[in-house]
């Protein structure tokens, strides 16, 4: 189903046809645990959520947009302002889906406090209707605070990119019985602290399949389970346009030779002259 606008002259509106269904809600996806599986994928970009929207049940402006968009070796490195003009171009592209923004590094760790702060920022800033913040045990309490508060939070457990530093990379989380058994409690103490729905990511699979039958929430796997409540990709992954496929991502298109087929073409006809034709040119009327 593809979107078009109508621009209303009476109110200098643009308005979507067809009429996008009602946005989800929170408290709608919450209550989805067990029900139809969640869909859900990154986006950034206006377009990108344009094409997106209708097949989503929630779209997340993630700080994986640090390497995606702005060639960044990991998401340390991402700020507020990138997430705050991310997430506001990605509420403008949608109708129907939920869209959560990332906190980044360093915007919520060091306090509930800052976490409020910087959590109401991005939901001022953006339209969008929750937060997303990476972490278990010591995080809960910040969870805690932010949804008394009313600013809904999705969790992310398991392997959790902004630790690359202390992780050392970004290999699979909860390969022994004891690092199993602390994801297991970092994400129960997530969900109890208020957590609307989680994304538990890169985890060997029982790992997910156990917290996805403890917590009362939501899970949405990545590189976890096909148990989990719901799944999540990067979509420049899923849409193949990277040269690296990780082991949990299915390629659905192969776009990166669309797209190399198409600039190559158009570079050759520059090249001899063949394009623009007289169809892209503007003539004086006969
Ligand atoms: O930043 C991101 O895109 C994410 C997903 C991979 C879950 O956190």
């Amino acid at each position: 189903m593809s979107t078009t606008f109508t621009l209303d002259t009476s109110t200098s509106r643009a308005n979507p046809t067809p009429t996008p269904m009602k946005r989800l809600t929170v408290p709608r996806i919450r209550q989805s645990k067990g029900g139809k599986p969640l869909v859900m994928l990154t986006a950034y970009t206006v377009r990108m959520a344009q094409l997106l929207d209708p097949h989503c049940d929630m779209l997340l402006v993630g700080d994986s947009l640090g390497q995606v968009i702005y060639g960044l070796p990991h998401t340390v490195a991402v700020t507020m302002e990138m997430m705050a003009a991310h997430g506001a171009a990605v509420v403008r592209g949608s109708y129907h889906a939920a869209v959560i923004v990332d906190m980044p590094f360093g915007s919520y760790e060091a306090s509930p406090e800052l976490a409020f702060t910087n959590a109401a920022r991005l939901l001022k800033e953006t339209g969008a209707a929750a937060v997303k913040m990476e972490g278990g045990k010591v995080i809960a309490p910040t969870i805690e605070f932010l949804t008394q508060r009313g600013i809904p939070v999705m969790g992310h457990v398991g392997l959790t990119p902004q630790a690359v530093n202390i992780l050392g990379g970004y290999g699979v989380r909860g390969k022994s019985a004891e690092e199993a058994q602390s994801i297991v409690e970092d994400a129960v103490a997530v969900a109890e602290a208020g957590a609307f729905s989680m994304v538990i990511e890169g985890v060997m699979e029982p790992i997910a399949i156990e917290i996805t039958k403890r917590v009362a929430c939501p899970t949405i796997g990545i590189g976890a389970s096909n148990q989990c409540d719901g799944q999540v990709l990067v979509t420049e992954d899923m849409l193949g346009l990277f040269e690296r496929t990780p082991k949990f991502v299915k390629r659905f298109a192969a776009m990166s030779k669309f797209v190399a087929e198409a600039v190559e073409n158009y570079a050759d006809e520059v090249r001899t002259r063949e394009f623009p034709t007289q169809d892209q040119t503007y003539q004086s009327q006969p």
